[in-house]
């Protein structure tokens, strides 16, 4: 097979992971390295099995490498904010970081992007916790639904890392009503509560609805194992009531919630566009060029459906 890159991997080649738990089923490093070999870098992407006690020794372990970023999956995202040097306002206001940037001072006192600076030059290095997933959530649910989310009825569920990041930012996007849905309710209840202070224009409702909604967002893990049980309880809220469903799991690609709301007729979405924007900024921010999205996105869809 023809080698994608333009350089072979040398004692130069600079490196970027994603650690996660489980995390053999992940579509980034095919994702990333399409658009890391598109921008002409002489970098790779890596994935790695790190388990939840080892994350703060793993993350030290790749600022030592002056490895120039890392992605945190599932189950990192809500620890590691406690893990980084530095945190970001994104991460901050979502109270998650999934994209880790390493820095280094330049000659002026400023901190820059590893990527700027040649390995053996670098002295100190900082990690720069990132939130790059509320963003794409709504983008995809946006582009892929065509929904406006501004005085939108939405039902989530899941109240997990992924769950309290996209109730956050539905509702600082204006939506109406918002109804949360979790196995473990006192964690739902924490986000309304927060939500109920922060966005008090927000009606939000720990429960299932009672009338139809415009959109049904599935945000637990739920769906990606053949086993799983739905995440939805039928007996509670009939998926034909929702308008669209989008399903963040975008392994398998139709998981049977989204199996049975294009049965029912509903618009539906699965996770891959929510991958390739929270993807596709990381690089931005270790790379400081524009992502090449379409490539990021071609390589994606080819990962995640002929395999
Ligand atoms: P992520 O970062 O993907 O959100 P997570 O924080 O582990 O991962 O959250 C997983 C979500 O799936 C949670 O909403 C979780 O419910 P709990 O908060 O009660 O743990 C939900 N989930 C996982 N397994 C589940 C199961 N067997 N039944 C119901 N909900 C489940």
């Amino acid at each position: 097979m023809p080698n994608p890159f333009n350089t072979e991997i040398d004692a130069s080649t600079r490196y970027c992971a994603v650690y996660g738990h489980p995390i053999k089923h992940s579509a980034s490093p095919a994702m990333q390295n399409a658009g890391i070999a598109a921008l002409g870098l002489n970098w790779r992407y890596l994935a790695f099995e790190v388990h939840p006690d080892d994350l703060a020794s793993a993350i030290a372990g790749a600022k030592a490498m002056k490895f120039l970023g890392l992605n945190l999956t599932v189950p990192h995202k809500l620890l590691a904010v406690g893990m980084v040097d530095i945190i970001d306002e994104s991460a901050k206001r979502w109270g998650a970081v999934n994209t880790i940037r390493f820095e280094t001072e330049n000659s002026d006192g400023q901190w820059v992007p590893l990527a700027r600076v040649p390995a053996d030059a670098i002295t100190e290095i900082r990690s720069h916790g990132f939130n790059t997933d509320a963003d794409a959530i709504t983008r995809s649910v946006q582009e892929d639904l065509k929904i406006e989310l501004n005085g939108a009825s939405i039902l989530l569920l899941g109240a997990g890392g992924a769950g309290r990041v996209a109730a956050l930012k539905l509702a600082a996007e204006g939506v109406k009503n918002l109804f949360l849905v979790n196995r473990t309710k006192t964690k739902a209840e924490e986000i309304a509560a927060l939500i109920r202070e922060e966005h008090p224009s927000v009606t939000v409702t720990v429960g299932y609805p009672k009338n139809s909604v415009d959109l049904l967002l599935n945000a637990t893990s739920l769906g990606l194992r053949p086993s799983d049980a739905s995440p939805l309880d039928a007996s509670e809220f009939s998926v034909k009531d929702a308008g669209a469903v989008y399903d963040m799991i975008y392994r398998p690609a139709e998981t049977p919630l989204l199996n049975a709301a294009k049965n029912a007729g509903c618009r539906t979405a699965n996770g891959i566009g929510m991958l390739l924007y929270q993807g596709a900024r990381a690089l931005e921010l270790w790379s400081e060029k524009p992502a090449p999205i379409s490539i990021m996105r071609g390589a994606l869809e080819k990962n995640v459906y002929q395999k």
